[in-house]
């Protein structure tokens, strides 16, 4: 039985989770030589343990001296003290982004002119949105903007824990210009000496380690944004254009964030995430080894019955579909769960309050990747339902 595998190749992931959670919640997979944690209880242990830690990447010499700066500072890469200084700091940049319309962007991405032809929602929309958000509410200018979005699917392949050679120079091309761009830009900031006042008093590091840090973890942000993002409303509009849940009646607001919610829970972006044991950890009376490897299959946990009622419905008025785990759990819990939440229900309230959609009958294609389950185009043609746009 193998736990590795590319979400291209494996049409319903689920039926698997469903048996590894009833027969083998704790197993270890000799082939990869790796324990797959997979019920809600187990997975939400190991997210919350202090000897859990998240794996190093392998050393890499032909990572560019910016790749190496990026990695060596993002809160999600990083464990003890350095996680703090990092969490602290993406936490702040965080919290000093300012609201922008997604329909304002929604608007430029969807022009007139495509209106009654076939776009692919994933490129047009998925892969540009939330890095768009970001950027905007960061006041980064168009060029800028633009060129970070144009570039930013070349650097995701960072978080990569075995990059090719193909990555490694993907991530080379654009590592400099962007590091270059954002730190430029964040001299610009109005938060920017207070949050390097903040980040100094704090910890004992000095200035220089001060300012790599702010620039790769807004860096990071967009990051993250990216794969997760994307994921999230791509997979949200597939639940939301499945005959199941296009009621009769027009889809509010509400309506829209549940099923997101429940999106987030049933068919999440991201399935998986790993640690390395520390020291011996005893999880379901087996005994994990120090320095043992971990994937936490976050997808299976959120269709643990024992945590989630008739777990293999779609259901958005179950009364806990927010305790999923896509978001992760503990420490390193993603600091954009709000966000993400609120611009995928803005941007599908603004398609479905503008737009009758009609959705190509292709069956959908995913990415080949084992950690995130995206799909890889959502062809659809959107009719105008008003005449003011
Ligand atoms: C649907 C969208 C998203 C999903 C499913 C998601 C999921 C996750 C998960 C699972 C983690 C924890 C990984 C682990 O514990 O190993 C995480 C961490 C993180 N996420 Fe998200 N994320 C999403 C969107 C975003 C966005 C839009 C941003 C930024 C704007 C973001 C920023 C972060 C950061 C900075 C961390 C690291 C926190 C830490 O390690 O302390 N995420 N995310």
């Amino acid at each position: 039985m193998s736990t590795l595998f590319l979400q291209s190749e494996v049409k319903n992931p689920y039926a698997l989770y469903e048996k590894m959670t009833a027969e083998r919640p704790v197993y270890w997979d000799q082939t990869h030589k790796i324990w797959a944690i997979y019920s809600y209880e187990a997975c939400t242990q190991i997210l919350n343990h202090t000897a859990a830690h998240i794996p190093a990447f392998p050393s890499n010499d032909n990572l560019s001296k910016y790749a190496v700066l990026i990695i060596s500072n993002l809160a999600r890469l990083s464990n003890g003290i350095q996680h703090e200084i990092a969490k602290e700091t993406a936490g702040i940049l965080f919290s000093y982004m300012k609201t922008v319309g997604v329909n304002y962007i929604l608007e430029e991405l969807l022009r007139k002119e495509l209106l009654g032809n076939p776009i692919n929602w994933v490129d047009l929309v998925c892969k540009k949105l939330p890095v768009l958000t970001v950027l905007k509410s960061f006041d980064f200018n168009e060029k800028d903007t633009l060129l970070i979005c144009e570039k930013i699917e070349q650097l995701v392949k960072i978080m990569q824990p075995n990059k090719t050679a193909e990555a490694i120079e993907s991530i080379n091309t654009v590592s400099e210009a962007i590091y270059d761009i954002t730190e430029r830009h964040l001299v610009t900031l109005p938060f920017y000496k207070t949050l390097i006042d903040k980040i100094s008093a704090s910890y004992p590091i000095s200035l220089e380690e001060t300012i790599s840090m702010i620039v790769s973890n807004l860096i990071g942000l967009f990051i993250q944004s990216y794969d997760a993002g994307r994921g999230l409303l791509s997979n949200s509009l597939l639940q939301i254009l499945s005959k199941e849940n296009r009621p009769e009646d027009k889809m509010d607001k509400v309506r829209i964030q549940k099923i997101v919610l429940e999106t987030l829970r049933f068919d999440p972006p991201i399935q998986n995430t790993r640690r390395i044991a520390t020291e011996d950890i005893s999880l379901n009376k087996i005994i994990i080894k120090k320095n043992d490897s971990i994937l936490i299959v976050l997808a299976a946990a959120n269709r643990d019955p024992k945590q989630f009622a008739n777990a293999m419905n779609f259901d958005i008025e179950r009364n806990n579909n927010h305790e999923h785990l896509t978001f992760g759990n503990g420490g390193h819990m993603c600091v954009a769960k709000h966000f993400s939440v609120t611009i995928t229900t803005e941007a599908l309230d603004y398609l479905l309050s503008n737009f009758n959609i009609i959705l190509s009958g292709n069956e959908i294609a995913y990415e080949p990747l084992i950690n995130a389950r995206l799909p890889q185009a959502i062809w659809i043609s959107l009719y105008n339902l008003n005449q003011t746009i």
